[in-house]
């Protein structure tokens, strides 16, 4: 009964998260949603005032960085972890459409994701864990055994996070949701750091057009190749 790590890569709504916690709870495994912890360092630096949409100061966020202990707890009624930022559930305040307007600029800098690569790196050494994100196969466990690569078109992706949006009681015009999936696809794919990239010996899934239930059945069967 070896446990393994799997990595879950993919552009933004791609319903990584979906499927990440769907394996996570059919294996007894660990989910840690690595996109998080980049949005609580968003929302860390738009509290301190060090990003908006006039600027970004960089190196005030970068010598903070010590400063910002992000952590998972476990929430049985909802049965995944919440993200703590110093303490205090953020897990409300980072899925706004102003933190996905910063969080692909604050992902670009590399003191930014060397810290927060080493923490989920900690949080997988005893395997058995699920994590999703852009570079989880690439940079963060790139001997996972199993890693998959997500997609779907651009406004499959954007009506998913419109809906997911409204539903919480967010006030977001459609529009404006596709701009930002289309924006962070962009910014994520084309930085220099760590940019997402499939690995070689990833698993292109294409969900487009599929029901959650045969997307998890088809992942099932993968697992099952491989455990
Ligand atoms: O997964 P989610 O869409 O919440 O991620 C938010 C953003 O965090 C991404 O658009 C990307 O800029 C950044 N991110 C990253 N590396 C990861 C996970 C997320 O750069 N492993």
């Amino acid at each position: 009964n070896n446990k393994i790590t799997i990595a879950i890569d993919g552009y933004s709504s791609t319903g990584k998260s979906t499927v990440a916690k769907q394996l996570a709870k059919h294996l007894g495994y660990i989910y840690v949603d690595s996109g998080a912890m980049y949005r609580a360092v968003t929302y860390y630096a738009m509290i301190h005032g060090f990003i908006d949409e006039h600027q970004f100061n960089k190196e005030a966020l970068i010598s903070n960085l010590q400063s910002i202990e992000i952590s998972f707890k476990f929430n049985s009624d909802l049965g995944f972890a919440e993200v703590y930022l110093n303490g205090e559930n953020v897990e409300k305040q980072i899925r706004t459409l102003e933190v996905s307007g910063f969080v692909s600029k604050v992902a670009t800098l590399p003191e930014v994701r060397s810290q927060l690569v080493k923490q989920q790196q900690k949080m997988g050494k005893d395997k058995g864990v699920v994590m999703d994100g852009r570079d989880i196969g690439t940079v963060v466990f790139p001997d996972a055994e199993l890693k998959l690569f997500m997609s779907a078109s651009a406004e499959t992706r954007a009506k998913r996070r419109y809906k997911e949006l409204i539903d919480r009681g967010d006030d977001v015009r459609y529009e404006d949701v596709l701009r930002n999936v289309e924006e962070r696809d962009y910014m994520d794919t084309n930085r220099a750091e760590s940019p997402l990239l499939k690995a070689p010996d990833a698993i292109n899934f294409d969900n487009s057009n599929m029901t959650r239930d045969k997307q998890f059945e088809a992942i099932l069967k993968l697992v099952d190749k491989v455990i």
